[in-house]
């Protein structure tokens, strides 16, 4: 089943996201036969484009970074013919007409009301301005057909977060504004609630009794690729915690939906947010690390430090690396302590989820035999490895009983190789058309995210590091990282 009929409008027409993500999304989606029937794509932007320069730009984007090419048969003309640009300045409040216009024209040619989608693809001081200038057209009174969506960062704190929900709710209602966080369209974590929800095997041992702890890493090998001016103001915590990783934690920690109803699903996500224990600021050292890389090196090539990139200030304080030590304060968590990690320039490009369980209570096997015994772990791999992973112990062929670690393995590739899994921004933008929001981030979501890194973000603001930069690239991050977890008789599990 197709979408209904949909004018999108993407603010920031010209821009990287668009040309990287949006376009090669929806063009996917047109070749899988999931665009409505009866669609048209707007660019918006300030620069010039004649429509054929703007095609061939998109065009370009499709051939470097689309899952499919899809050029024969004329794919490209057919999709093409239904996106056009509008050159116009989005802070000036006359130029909106041309919206609401092509609106019109389009309801007369097609015979339909259409969705009307407004996407900003802009830099985030724009949003208000343009959400403010939006509200205004009549066509965003209409509640069932026209959404806006909104890409992070939501707000630079939990005061700014705030104010700009509250801005939005002044225009459009809360079920019209699609928050985006593109982890949750990523198949490998859709998949977590596949794992926990349809299978009967491990929701019984999904908790305090059974868990030991829970580690999740998003490590990236990449440094700025030339968004300092934006990193700068971030950082790690702010980039990859408060969003992508704690949504994961998120679908990890959940407690199980009593269906698949978008608010059902968000409620049981914000319920873990709010039951993580907050930090009080003189803990923040013992359970949050930060970490900036130096220069250095990486496959033979020299890396520059994060303080020589661009756009960066040459004494700067950011995160470029954050490990965080959470509790969930509630029946199924307490005192299973909760490690995440992020940073750029790390060793590993891996996303990974891993479980780890408590002992067996009691091991009658012969005291050598322990020596290869490891406790028993599931791991998830979100990217670029795709797959789950259950270690258990096996005995080892012989006439001793000794045991040997051994894994379980489903793999993604194996099993649906010959399946398109469709990109992140794909599923998100059909959920868009089909005005679906579970996987979009409610107002409260985002807030009670922020609430969770707050105190982190304060008491490091506070308290310039004295440290920076203290890890080097191609490395696991900073030293006291690992101190910090082995204080608890752990240690970052690093996949091969
Ligand atoms: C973005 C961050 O949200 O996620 C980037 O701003 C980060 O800094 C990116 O590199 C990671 O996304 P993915 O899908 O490549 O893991």
């Amino acid at each position: 089943k197709r979408p209904p009929a949909s004018v999108l409008f993407i603010f920031g027409g010209s821009g990287d996201l668009n040309y990287r993500k949006l376009t090669p999304a929806l063009y996917n989606l047109f070749l899988d036969d999931y665009m409505p029937e009866k669609f048209e794509i707007a660019g918006i932007g300030r620069s010039a484009y004649t429509i054929d320069a703007y095609h061939e730009h998109l065009k370009d984007g499709i051939t470097k970074f689309s899952r499919r090419k899809g050029e024969e048969n004329g794919h490209w003309d057919n999709f093409s013919k239904n996106v056009t640009y509008l050159q116009m300045d989005a802070e000036d409040q006359t130029a909106y007409s041309v919206i609401t216009d092509l609106v019109k024209a389009k309801e007369a040619e097609w015979g339909v009301h259409p969705n009307v989608i407004f996407y900003l693809a802009v830099a985030p001081q724009l949003v208000p301005a343009i959400a403010t200038k939006l509200g205004s057209l009549n066509l965003c009174s209409d509640k069932a057909c026209t959404r806006i969506v909104i890409e992070k960062p939501f707000g630079h704190d939990l005061q700014s977060a705030h104010d700009l929900n509250t801005l939005l709710g002044r225009m459009f209602s809360e079920e019209q504004i699609y928050r985006i966080d593109h982890y949750l369209g990523k198949e490998t974590v859709q998949n977590i609630i596949a794992l926990r929800f349809a299978n009967a095997l491990f929701e019984p041992v999904w908790n305090r009794n059974f868990i030991d702890h829970i580690q999740i890493t998003a490590s990236e090998t990449v440094g700025l690729e030339g968004r300092g001016g934006y990193y700068e103001n971030s950082g790690a915590l702010r980039d990859m915690v408060q969003n992508h990783i704690l949504q994961i934690l998120c679908m990890v920690a959940m407690e199980a939906p009593v269906s698949f109803d978008a608010n059902e699903i968000r409620n049981k996500k914000v319920d873990v947010l709010n039951a993580i224990r907050p930090f009080a600021k003189e803990k923040v050292h013992e359970n949050a690390v930060r970490g900036q890389y130096s220069k250095g090196w990486r496959e033979g090539k020299p890396v520059p430090g994060y303080r020589e990139e661009k756009g960066v200030n040459p004494e700067s304080a950011t995160d470029t690396y954050a490990a965080v030590k959470f509790f969930i304060d509630n029946w199924r968590w307490q005192g299973v302590p909760i490690y995440v990690r992020t940073g750029k320039h790390l060793h590993q490009k891996a996303t990974n989820i891993t479980l780890q369980f408590r002992p067996a209570p009691h091991f009658a096997f012969p005291a050598e035999s322990g020596e290869t015994w490891r406790p028993n772990r599931l791991t998830i791999s979100i990217q670029p490895e795709m797959d789950i992973r259950l270690r258990f112990q096996a005995k080892r062929p012989g006439q001793s009983m000794m045991l040997e670690p051994v894994e379980m393995v489903f793999n993604f590739d194996a099993q649906f190789g010959d399946q398109h899994a469709p990109e992140a921004y794909e599923t998100l933008l059909l959920d868009v058309m089909e005005g679906d929001a579970t996987l979009f981030m409610r107002a409260d979501q985002v807030e009670a995210a922020w609430k969770v890194v707050m105190p982190i973000l304060e008491t490091w603001e506070n308290r310039p590091p004295v440290d920076f930069p203290n890890y080097a690239p191609d490395s696991w991050g900073p030293e006291e990282a690992d101190a910090m977890i082995a204080r608890d008789n752990h240690s970052w599990i690093n996949l091969p």
